[in-house]
């Protein structure tokens, strides 16, 4: 029987926004939340810029909207300059902590053992890990998707791995902020595989309770079939995060 995986909608905001952007946008999407009359379907996050944690937590205080960090450092403190502890999220109120995305493997060579590091530390702070893998377009050309996938899976995902605090995000590289995203079959396919390699590395029990999310030029035209396929527990959203109607409307598509 399959797990009933309850939906992640969660937004990275990546480096955009100002303050009064930040506090309009957290704001607005708190009024939705807030209207709605039962309790959603789907669990809604969002990861501002770490500069903005404080205002989005004030206005989302209440109103069932979760924050995370958009990254972490391995170490819980010292002499790391521009760096944020897991710790640090943790006692600002945060959830979750993203680690591994893309911008940062490629922005600050992130290695895969890095990864695993932060999303440790992530844990040990008592945050949920979103741990991101995905394959280039020159991978997936070359016939690679499969193995790049498995490889990033392995040596990302952390020691102590349970579905309560860890998500794993498949976001395709080609397929962020190109407008390219990935068909319910490619997504699919991927999502089917990294479930099934979960399940070697942690159990069958664990894995069918662990959310993978897609992330990849996800709108609100593409998320309901998106968000129906068998493996997909969600979406991880860059640029359709940064307007109410954008992400509202992947929401509403759970
Ligand atoms: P996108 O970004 O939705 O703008 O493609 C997704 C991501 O990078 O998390």
């Amino acid at each position: 029987m399959a797990a009933k995986r309850r939906i992640l909608i969660a937004g990275n905001w990546k480096m955009n926004g100002l303050k009064k952007d930040a506090r309009s946008l957290a704001g607005a999407l708190g009024t939705k939340m807030s209207k709605l009359k039962s309790k959603p379907e789907f669990e809604m996050l969002v990861c501002p810029p770490a500069a903005l944690l404080g205002p989005v937590l004030d206005a989302v205080k209440g109103k069932g909207i979760a924050v995370g960090g958009q990254d972490c450092h391995a170490n819980e403190g010292g002499a790391h300059t521009g760096d944020t502890s897991a710790a640090l999220l943790k006692s600002m109120g945060c959830k979750y902590a993203i680690v591994g995305h893309s911008e940062r493997r490629t922005d600050h060579a992130e290695t895969d053992a890095m990864v695993k590091a932060k999303a440790e530390a992530a844990h040990k702070a008592g945050l949920s890990a979103i741990v991101c893998i995905g394959e280039t377009l020159k991978q997936r050309e070359a016939g690679r998707t499969k193995s790049t996938n498995k490889k990033q899976l392995a040596g990302s995902l952390p020691e102590g791995a349970t579905a309560r605090n860890t998500v794993i995000a498949y976001e395709p590289v080609w397929a962020i902020g190109t407008g390219k995203v990935a068909t319910p079959a490619q997504a699919q396919e991927v999502h089917a595989l990294i479930r099934a390699e979960l399940a070697a590395a942690i159990g069958e029990a664990e894995a069918a309770k662990m959310r993978i999310l897609y992330g990849g030029s996800m709108k609100p035209g593409n998320a309901a079939e998106l968000l129906a396929l068998p493996d997909v527990d969600g979406g991880l959203i860059g640029g359709a995060s940064l307007t109410v109607a954008d992400f509202w409307g992947i929401a509403q598509a759970v």
